[in-house]
């Protein structure tokens, strides 16, 4: 059964730790972080942005695959399916399918409409037991066609979201999503630190996971982040692993070419990146 994420979230924010959200593209990528989080005894958000639900045929077929798949496989840490940088529309589409949970990315709004927008929307899904995140200020770079222009969010405008009753709150503060460049500035300490005085109890979210240094993630979990989004990172493991299977010319020995065995490499992969994060996230151990 799939759970709402508010409360493991603030969990993780009253423990100091952070769960990860990993992102999703197939029934592969799926199948590993849901393993992988069994075998940490950690909880899990499974992230999946429009333009993977769109490849992976709609969110119906998503939510059929992960609910079934969690009994298939006895999953039983908590397991929240979570829409990542939904549009309005969409938010509601998630919610209709048996998502338990959305993130409203309102964040190219102007203030005033993303505060009408993210009312209207928390009504709707906390009625039906569905968490929310809302987004101020812009996560950098581009992921699936959603494009941020990486701006530093506004502490106040954080909290007068925070204090519409979405669950948790993302908020720009330099961070970007795929590789980072060399030149990066950095995270925006002094940004989350004034977010966090203002908002709370609110656990946070630091969206652009991949590449971030060690300590400036423990950091950002002392200064009040609790959900930490990782996608990329899987990405490029995959590839890697499947890369060096082909180029050892794995598939051309026996049945190499058989797809269960040609994906084998890639899903290991995953699973050893969403270990190490978890273990960096201190969510091991906490389902
Ligand atoms: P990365 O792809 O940089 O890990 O970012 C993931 C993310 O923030 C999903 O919303």
């Amino acid at each position: 059964m799939l759970v709402s994420a508010k409360e493991m979230l603030q969990k993780a924010k009253a423990g100091q730790y952070a769960v990860g959200q990993f992102n999703i593209n197939n029934l592969e990528w799926t199948k590993a972080i849901l393993q992988t989080a069994q075998e940490c005894n950690s909880p899990v958000i499974l992230g999946v942005s429009e333009g993977a639900a769109k490849y992976m045929s709609g969110y119906n077929t998503v939510v059929g695959m992960v609910v079934n798949m969690i009994k298939d496989l006895n999953i039983t840490v908590p397991v929240a399916l979570h829409l990542d940088h939904g549009s309005f529309d969409h938010c509601y589409k998630c919610i209709e399918a048996g998502f338990s949970s959305v993130m409203f990315d309102g964040s190219h709004y102007p203030i005033d409409e993303n505060v009408a927008k993210t009312k209207q929307l928390v009504a709707d899904a906390n009625a039906k037991g569905i968490s929310v995140e809302a987004e101020v200020g812009s996560i950098g770079g581009e992921e699936d066609g959603v494009v941020g222009t990486g701006d530093i969010a506004d502490p106040q405008e954080c909290k007068a979201i925070a204090d519409l009753g979405i669950d948790f709150l993302a908020a720009g503060i330099g961070n970007i999503h795929g590789k980072y460049p060399a030149n990066w500035a950095g995270l925006s300490f002094d940004t989350l630190d004034e977010i966090q005085k203002l908002t709370g109890d609110m656990p946070l979210v630091l969206h652009g996971g991949t590449g971030i240094p060690l300590e400036m993630i423990k950091k950002a979990i002392s200064l009040g982040v609790a959900k930490i989004n990782v996608n990329t990172e899987c990405q490029l493991a995959f590839a890697d692993a499947t890369r060096k299977y082909i180029e050892a010319g794995k598939d051309l020995e026996g049945k190499g070419f058989d797809p269960r065995k040609l994906l084998a490499p890639g899903v290991e992969a995953i699973k050893a990146s969403v270990k190490e994060k978890m273990e960096i996230f201190g969510s091991i151990g906490k389902a």
